[in-house]
């Protein structure tokens, strides 16, 4: 169970984006006043790009030559391809803060072996973390977002990665969009220090109030991810937490 779980609800989109930079901001001031770095897993998809720009409008000046930033998942697309989430990430944010190129850790996406990209990006991760073979590393937050589905990175219902348990990284068969996508898994998951869930909109509130208040048989991905000694996160805006008892 997650050391501690918290609902943040704000009014509108823009509240959360500015509560969830202030968030991310004073975690990683927290950390590299502790550790002299910050590491990072950036959510892809849309939502998180409103998070992203703020930090570089509002946080251009802060010590991101001590950030570290990864990818908690990956289409199997090149890095230019209007899906990627590397692409969003850096339009948003990366191309607008000082931050070294080598603190980046983008995930190898273009490569045609979608299982190799996944190997390459785990021995990354491996060599970063400086790992010993069983070990995990232990992020000190990943950004998540909710699907309309229940699925969170890239980790959807049904399909073959929910069920690994040693790997740190998987090529993951999506069925649905007949293709892979690259993906944490959950023990990476669930050994951050903090995870934090940023979702926004109404057609999200059916599914926010599955994954928080119903038990689900088999759970929804987004139901498991529960930081075994960590803090569990949830940033929601109204029309995004509108279905839930509160
Ligand atoms: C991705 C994300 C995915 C995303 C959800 C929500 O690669 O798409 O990792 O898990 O967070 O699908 O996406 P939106 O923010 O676009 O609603």
């Amino acid at each position: 169970m997650p050391s501690t779980q918290s609902i943040v609800v704000l009014a509108t989109a823009a509240n959360l984006f500015h509560a969830a930079a202030e968030e991310f901001i004073s975690t990683a001031r927290t950390a590299i006043g502790a550790q002299g770095r910050f590491t990072v897993a950036l959510a892809g998809g849309s939502t998180p790009k409103g998070l992203y720009s703020l930090l570089a409008s509002n946080y251009g000046n802060f010590a991101w030559n001590r950030v570290f930033l990864f990818f908690g998942d990956e289409r199997h697309v090149p890095p230019t391809d209007p899906e990627s989430n590397y692409r969003m990430a850096n339009e948003s944010l990366i191309a607008k803060i000082s931050i070294p190129a080598e603190n980046v850790f983008r995930v190898p996406a273009e490569n045609p072996d979608a299982a190799a990209a996944a190997l390459n990006y785990e021995n990354d991760l491996r060599r970063f973390f400086e790992l010993k073979p069983q070990q995990f590393p232990r992020f000190d937050l990943i950004l998540l977002g909710l699907g309309p589905d229940g699925h969170t990175a890239s980790l959807f219902p049904d399909s073959p990665a929910l069920e690994e348990q040693s790997r740190l990284v998987v090529a993951n068969w999506v069925a649905k969009f007949n293709a892979y996508r690259i993906t944490f898994t959950f023990p990476v998951l669930n050994r951050a220090a903090e995870v934090m869930f940023l979702t926004c909109g109404a057609d999200k509130a059916d599914m926010v109030r599955q994954v928080l208040e119903t038990k689900t048989t088999p759970p929804l991905p987004s139901q498991r991810v529960q930081p075994s000694d960590g803090k569990l996160l949830w940033m929601l805006d109204e029309a995004a937490a509108a279905k839930l008892k509160r």
